[in-house]
């Protein structure tokens, strides 16, 4: 197996040359850090390579509008900035420091670590808050970790953030849709209100763009009787981590399956190698789950190769309790190998990695705003993420990353740096976020990139259509008002308010609920006949939403029991998930006037609810096709409906889907069958340009 191996030639630096900051600092890791199991919290603490440059940051911060502060993954900017800026008073006479991350899971692993240092409980003075989860006391909290998407949420009722004294905008690199729009907005606010402190940070940041982003505002003069006059020109603060060097191996020939590939690998290094962790890099929950069943099997049939392995997922939706697992030591004797997303690349340092598995992919999102449809598809990494993978392995001691793709792959094919997320996204969420933060001139907005005008044009068109949009292009009341107030994307919400005149309200939370998480279903592998059979169950012809409310009634029924969960697949901690949510979202929806009330058994107004929200998304089966094609109507591409669909093989004339997701194939995720007479009904204007292709086929 070994001669597959080919070590690379490329040394590995993570960290590319800073141009001319105002102070460019270096150091590298203590040597002597094999002790950190033993070693008290605050020696820890001061083990972290940015303990040297606490007096640094903290001047810098009080002497800057802006700082920006790039260091490697696990050089301690999350946990450990928030609490010296804390120690040197920004967080006295009640103001909060906020500290934002793109993702969820990432948001609760930090503030616990941070509450765990300080010797506090998470949700009094370190809090955090994620959609439809606040763990934090207005009263007490000092240090908030939240999602960049909370944080803009915070604008609607706060456009000033005025609790905030400094906002640390974490995870700049990985320039997530929030953050681009948070970093526009704040830009804006410094102007207001000057002494807003904000702190942005990252692994591998192009710092000198970012910081010419900033550089550019102008500012207000500064009125009489203010002290504090923070300097404008962004301060660039290099902390360098890195001590030990990870040597690289690329694969000789292209593989064919990186899952498959990856299995071997770990297995290889655990035959091979000494011990030491294994992190491997997958794509998302299936590919995932498939690699830790192979594993596991292996492990289980195979005691030779495998003993002493202990497989663990990494990837967001797991509960707790599968997160502490993640995190906590691994006992002697033992080798941990853990298989994640690409939220192990930067947002979560993992103690005791030697050896990276990269299969070079992760999920990212692409939108064609031409045929206007938006895809979670695996998509190639770029340079600086196979860097910043690689570099995982070297924390502790000197490591090996594995990429399971060829070195001229890597040269010759990888893009530098991955595009903003902003300029591969749908934008209705983003467009009315910041009509709802009166920014009218969507174009002219001061973004970090710019999307395309024709992406603008397609979420102002769909925005409008939904009655979301006046002729002016701004927010109608009090629908446009009410869509924005709602934390979800703008169809669910649209559909929430058409429930309220349709009668089905209650009906409409739960499956809305349902829509925003992952899935409700057991994902274990090799259950699949149980998985089917379980489903027929519950199947309901009108399609996967009202399979929901089946669901979920029997799950009422049971006395929302886990073993009752257990017996039908279904994820008990997702469900339960689904009745927080639905709480919430229950509050909202009396906040907003909505009337709550049940439609009973009258499922056509349910499928009219989705339809008011969801019209954009309807497909028609293609008359003389057997393999179950669709076109949609909108752009006319083909699509199918996804196996785990109740109506896969059913195959309705007319549906609507949820979401799609792209393999081999464009599939409908969550469908539901409808009459076509609805679309026209639900959005005249924006089936008009349709009539054409919509007229024939009405019966
Ligand atoms: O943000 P950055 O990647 O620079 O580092 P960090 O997340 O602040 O992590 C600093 C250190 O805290 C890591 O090297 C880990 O040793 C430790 N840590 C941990 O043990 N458990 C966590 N959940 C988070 C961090
Ligand atoms: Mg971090």
């Amino acid at each position: 197996m070994a001669q597959f191996w080919k070590p690379g030639t490329e040394k590995p630096r993570l960290l590319d040359d800073e141009e001319g900051g105002v102070l460019f600092l270096s150091s590298s890791f203590s040597s002597s850090s094999s002790g950190y199991g033993y070693a008290s919290i605050e020696r820890q603490r001061q083990r972290l390579p940015v303990y040297k440059y606490r007096t640094s940051i903290l001047y810098l911060v009080e002497s800057h509008a802006t700082s920006i502060v790039v260091g490697e993954t696990g050089s301690g900017k999350t946990t450990q900035i928030p609490q010296y800026l804390k120690e040197a008073g920004w967080a006295d006479g009640g103001r909060v420091i906020a500290c934002t991350q793109p993702r969820r899971l990432a948001v609760q692993a930090v503030a616990s670590r941070v509450a765990e240092e300080m010797g506090v409980k998470v949700g009094e003075e370190v809090g955090y808050t994620i959609r439809f989860e606040d763990i934090s006391n207005p009263d007490a909290t000092r240090i908030k970790f939240l999602t960049d998407g909370v944080l803009l949420r915070e604008m609607m009722d706060d456009p000033l953030l005025t609790k905030y004294s400094v906002i640390m905008v974490d995870e700049a690199h990985e320039r997530s849709i929030s953050t681009d729009i948070l970093l526009g907005l704040l830009k804006k606010i410094q102007k207001r209100r000057p002494q807003l402190r904000l702190l942005i940070s990252s692994a591998t940041i192009e710092a000198k763009a970012m910081s010419d982003f900033f550089q550019s505002s102008k500012r207000r003069q500064v009125s009489e009787g203010e002290e504090l006059r923070p300097r404008l020109e962004p301060a660039i603060l290099s902390v360098e981590g890195r001590g030990f060097n990870v040597q690289i191996h690329y694969v000789e020939d292209p593989v064919q399956d990186y899952v498959q590939a990856a299995v071997s690998t770990v297995l290889l290094i655990h035959d091979q190698e000494p011990a030491g962790d294994i992190l491997v890099f997958l794509t998302g929950q299936d590919d995932i789950d498939v690699a830790v069943k192979m594993l596991t099997e292996e492990a289980r049939s195979n005691g030779k190769n495998s003993s002493g392995l202990i497989i663990l997922p990494l990837y967001s939706g797991l509960s707790r309790a599968e997160q502490d697992l993640v995190f906590s030591p691994t006992p002697k004797g033992k080798r941990k190998v853990v298989i994640s997303t690409n939220i192990a690349e930067t947002s979560l340092t993992l103690e005791g990695i030697v050896y990276v598995v990269d299969s070079g992919f992760s999920k990212q999102r692409f939108y064609n705003p031409i045929s206007d449809i938006e895809n979670l598809v695996v998509a190639p990494i770029s340079k600086a993420s196979a860097r910043q993978r690689a570099g995982r392995a070297g924390r502790l001691r000197p490591g090996k990353c594995y990429r399971l793709y060829t070195e001229e792959y890597f040269v010759n094919e990888m893009s530098a740096q991955g595009i903003p997320e902003i300029q591969r996204s749908n934008l209705v969420s983003c467009v009315i976020q910041l009509k709802a933060l009166g920014i009218d001139n969507i174009l002219g907005f001061d973004w970090p990139a710019s999307p395309s005008p024709e992406s603008m044009i397609r979420a102002l068109e769909v925005l409008y259509s939904l009655g979301v949009l006046d002729d002016d292009a701004k927010l109608t009341s009090p629908v446009g008002f009410q869509v924005a107030e709602i934390p979800l994307e703008p169809m669910i919400s649209k559909m929430i308010l058409a429930s309220n005149e349709l009668g089905c309200s209650e009906e409409i939370i739960t499956i809305a609920a349902v829509l925003s998480i992952q899935s409700i279903w057991f994902s274990g592998r090799g259950v699949q006949k149980e998985l089917d059979e379980a489903k027929l169950r519950f199947a309901a012809a009108e399609g996967d939403h009202v399979t929901f409310l089946n669901i979920y009634k029997g799950f009422l029924q049971s006395g929302k029991s886990s073993q009752w969960c257990h017996r039908n697949f279904i994820n008990y901690h997702a469900m339960k998930k689904v009745m927080e949510i639905r709480e919430q979202l229950k509050r909202i929806a009396l906040r907003l006037g909505i009337v709550l009330k049940s439609c009973e058994r009258d499922m056509q107004s349910v499928r009219k609810a989705v339809t008011a929200g969801f019209f954009a998304n309807a497909c028609r089966l293609e008359a003389f096709s057997h393999s179950g094609m669709y076109k949609t109507i909108r752009g006319s591409q083909e699509v199918y409906i996804h196996p785990s669909s109740v109506l896969f093989r059913v195959n309705p004339r007319w549906v609507i889907y949820h979401s799609l997701v792209s393999t081999d194939r464009q599939y409908m995720r969550n469908v539901i069958s409808i009459d076509s007479s609805w679309l026209t009904e639900a959005a005249p204007h924006f089936y008009q340009q349709q009539q054409q292709q919509l007229n024939p086929i009405i019966h």
